[in-house]
């Protein structure tokens, strides 16, 4: 895990369609000086994105300066459900800069104010407090703030656990990613907090025994009784699937939160704003948690995430003592206003929900001709998988996934680099406004790739 895509300009097929638009070699050889300049003064952990200079993305496309065109399958990383640079969206931020005001601190603003009860009415009953900041990261380390300050009030000093789940990601700040479960897999990311532990994730398929009594041992062999566990934080939908656990495991686990007075957080950064085909994903268990984290497709664009939670998990802290610099900045929170109301309008949620069959047929499709070496497909909404693996073991390839990426690249259809425990998932994660038109299209490059990168393999 962890390759970089070559930045030596390679002579690539001509593709012209309604989607696709590639005329010259990849990566265009007069883009090569912003990609080395990045490689020189970036850290190398920001390599590994296919080399594509973005001059500009518009709905579900992304171009260069040289007339190339990509059919988007990254959202930019599950960004960009309402579309790239939605005319909406633009129109509110400029409206905001127009307006002169691009930052105000916690001092009052209409802005957010007209935001936090946009997202308390979009929100369960019962979860009517939101704090609003920056990146996703920043959410879920407050979640785990929120979980340990209320574990302590209501259980004592010792109800500090926060329980996470195996190959999980909350995101890179240091509690954020000791609650994540790559740390056992990574060994540049230890966590040493012997009150964070992580849990199985019942994805059924790396994980085949999905029982919520696995949990329950699972637990206390690593040292957690439930009076000692604060929280528990889990990916509605664990990302590097996608892969959603049984309905039955998570409504138990609900019941055991709530016999145990342990805060159920769902971390929905990714799962939010209609890109399953329900706005909230945690509504495909039934279960509301107490705790929602927020990130990603909540403006399309500017950076904005938000925690959302019951009153008296969000009411612990006295004024001035949970806030940000950034916190609700006022552009942002325009994009982000314009957004939920496109998702809303557009009924994008229902467009997620109408294409995962033609998505989730067409993955099927691709593991029915490549058996040996695709391992598992899944699909809700407009989030899926497919994950590689050895020819005939359940072994992760990195490689392999790898190359299918790079070969759509070369096509015109645009991923973000493998992701999962092993780097071994081609994640297809379109705006939500995709037609079902290039949905078809991009599932038959895809299919292309693969048989390409399989024949590849021999
Ligand atoms: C489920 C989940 N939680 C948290 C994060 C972290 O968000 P950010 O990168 O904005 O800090 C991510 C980002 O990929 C995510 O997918």
């Amino acid at each position: 895990m962890g390759k970089e895509f070559s930045i030596t300009p390679k002579t690539v097929p001509h593709v012209e369609t309604k989607y696709r638009r590639i005329g010259t070699p990849l990566p265009h050889p007069d883009s090569v000086a912003t990609l080395e300049k990045l490689r020189q003064f970036e850290p190398i952990s920001m390599r590994g994105q296919p080399p594509l200079v973005w001059e500009r993305a518009e709905d579900i496309f992304v171009y260069d300066k040289y007339g190339n065109r990509w059919l988007d399958w990254s959202s930019g990383v599950l960004v960009t459900n309402a579309g790239h640079a939605a005319p909406e969206i633009c129109q509110a931020i400029l409206d905001q800069v127009n307006s002169r005001l691009l930052h105000s601190y916690v001092f009052p603003n209409e802005e957010r104010a007209e935001l936090v009860e946009t997202l308390a009415g979009v929100a369960p009953e019962g979860l009517k407090k939101v704090f609003l900041l920056t990146t996703g990261s920043e959410a879920t380390e407050c979640a785990i703030k929120l979980c340990r300050s209320h574990g302590i009030k209501v259980g004592g000093k010792k109800k500090i656990g926060i329980v996470g789940f195996e190959r999980g990601f909350h995101g890179r700040t240091l509690g954020s990613q000791q609650a994540g479960g790559m740390a056992g897999q990574k060994s540049w990311i230890v966590n040493e907090d012997p009150a964070i532990v992580t849990a199985p994730f019942p994805d059924g398929y790396w994980q085949t025994d999905t029982s919520f009594d696995t949990f329950l041992t699972t637990i206390e062999q690593r040292g957690l009784k439930p009076e000692n566990v604060a929280g528990v934080l889990m990916e509605t939908y664990q990302g590097v699937g996608p892969d959603f656990a049984p309905v039955e495991y998570v409504r138990r686990m609900a019941e055991w939160c709530g016999q145990h007075d342990v805060v159920l957080v769902f971390d929905e950064v990714q799962a939010g704003f209609g890109r399953t085909g329900k706005f909230w994903a945690f509504e495909h268990y039934g279960v509301t948690p107490d705790v929602i984290c927020c990130g990603k497709g909540i403006s399309s664009s500017l950076p904005l995430s938000a925690v959302i939670g019951r009153e008296q998990i969000m009411d612990q802290f006295p004024p001035g003592s949970m806030t940000s610099t950034h916190t609700g900045n006022p552009v942002c929170c325009a994009a982000a206003m314009a957004s939920v109301r496109k998702i809303i309008k557009d009924d994008l949620t229902g467009n997620a929900a109408r294409l995962e069959k033609p998505l989730l047929d067409g993955l099927k499709r691709i593991q029915a001709k490549h058996p040996q070496v695709i391992g598992h497909v899944t699909a809700r909404g407009l989030v899926g998988g497919l994950q590689t693996v050895k020819r005939g073991k359940k072994e992760p390839d990195h490689d392999l996934a790898h190359s299918i990426i790079e070969r759509c690249f070369h096509k015109g259809l645009l991923f973000f680099a493998p992701v999962g425990a092993w780097g071994q998932t081609v994640k297809i994660s379109p705006p939500l406004t995709i037609p079902i038109e290039a949905m078809e299209e991009g599932l038959e490059v895809l299919n292309e790739a693969t048989d390409e990168a399989v024949n590849a393999l021999t």
